[in-house]
């Protein structure tokens, strides 16, 4: 062969394994199973530092990874779209090799993570699903309806309308009750609420829950970026409005503890918690501090128990995965429907805390100290 007819071939070569390395330069293979963790930055992105809980997951993704050698990339949002849109961009173009995202707008990151498939770049959706993407390649998280059907119980037996044990309670009721659900744009709050009102149900339609304020579809008691101050403000218009002809408050079904404590300061300012008129069971979820310390004060019923450290050792088990062109082993293929297609999942169980197991599930495990718990504030 001529030696021209030689360097055309070659050029060819060169132009196909460049394609066939998704068009990246020369070098930047998209494989890194052969690469060192050291060679390796995995962008980690959270929403918000305003919730104790995603600082925890955000430390602990960060820790775990860090000590396997890693470099990482962990970056806050603000619970501001945009900053988040604009952060996970930033990732991609400074060479991120795998993504992990706890979405604030679980619908709102389509073109980042297109960019991000562009690449070849693996994207872990962290607890809350990404939605309305092909480009999402795995999720992890907790079974988010088993949450809601737990909070509906930790509600039903602080009624006395179930036992601990969840046979039949003493209670025969009527209760009024008030129910508050998540974020709209956060696909775990309907599953949450669907988990809870499936349970719920029941009751309600036996008249044993009167829904007062007659607000009980998810649109109507949804709290909009999961905000501690909307809840408490929610909760007093509806005290002003559906209960101020002596009626009390009876039980409150909250999916969140930023919003149980909302919730809680407004029953507090219109006199609830004393022997006379108690404050009612109000529930909650992600065992943040600050509530853990209400409950175990007896003045928060629940939370629900997520362990973070076990969330954040998932996602760096799916991680290292995809960085060694592994798949990561799903236990839920079924469950979690992002519009576009069925996300395999790893999906963790949850635990309910009351005051009597706060020291078996949250102190002897390690999540908190006995004096953090006393404070009400995480060292
Ligand atoms: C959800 C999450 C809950 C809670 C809430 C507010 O997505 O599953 O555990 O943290 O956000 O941050």
């Amino acid at each position: 062969m001529s030696r021209k007819i030689l360097v055309a071939l070659g050029s060819v070569a060169l132009a196909l394994s460049l394609a066939a390395c998704g068009g990246e330069g020369a070098g930047d293979d998209s494989s890194t199973s052969g690469d060192k963790p050291a060679d390796l930055t995995i962008g980690v992105s959270m929403p918000t530092q305003t919730s104790e809980r995603w600082i925890a997951d955000g430390n602990s993704v960060k820790e775990k990874l860090t000590a396997k050698g890693y470099k990482v990339d962990l970056q806050y949002a603000n619970d501001d779209i945009p900053t988040q849109s604009q952060q996970v961009d930033q990732m991609i173009t400074q060479g991120a090799d795998v993504l992990i995202i706890a979405a604030i707008d679980g619908t709102a990151l389509s073109s980042q993570l297109q960019a991000a498939a562009d690449k070849k770049i693996p994207v872990i959706a962290y607890d809350r699903l990404i939605r309305d993407s092909k480009n999402v390649d795995f999720y992890v998280s907790f079974d988010n309806y088993k949450v809601g059907v737990a909070q509906a119980n930790a509600l039903l037996t602080g009624l006395g309308l179930l036992k601990a044990d969840g046979s039949k309670g003493t209670a025969t009721g009527p209760f009024n009750i008030e129910l508050f659900a998540g974020s709209l744009d956060d696909n775990n709050a309907h599953f949450f609420f669907s988990g809870a009102m499936d349970t719920l149900k029941p009751f309600i339609d036996a008249g044993t829950l009167k829904v007062k304020s007659g607000q009980t579809k998810i649109e109507q008691v949804a709290i909009l970026r999961w905000q501690q101050e909307t809840a408490q403000k929610r909760m007093e218009d509806l005290l002003t409005k559906s209960y101020n002809d002596g009626s009390k408050v009876q039980g409150v079904l909250s999916p969140y503890d930023g919003l149980s404590r909302g919730i809680i300061t407004a029953l507090q300012n219109a006199g609830y918690g004393s022997a006379a008129n108690p404050m009612p069971p109000v529930t909650g979820q992600d065992a943040e501090i600050a509530s853990v310390k209400l409950i175990n004060d007896g003045v928060q019923n629940s939370t629900i128990f997520k362990d973070t450290r076990l969330l954040a050792e998932q996602a760096v088990i799916a991680a290292e995965a995809f960085l060694q062109d592994k798949t990561p082993t799903a236990n839920d293929t079924k469950t979690y429907d992002n519009g576009v297609k069925v996300v395999p999942s790893y999906l963790l169980p949850v635990v309910t805390v009351y005051k009597d197991n706060i020291k078996k599930e949250l102190i002897d495990s390690g999540y908190y100290t006995a004096e953090e718990v006393a404070a009400g504030q995480a060292k």
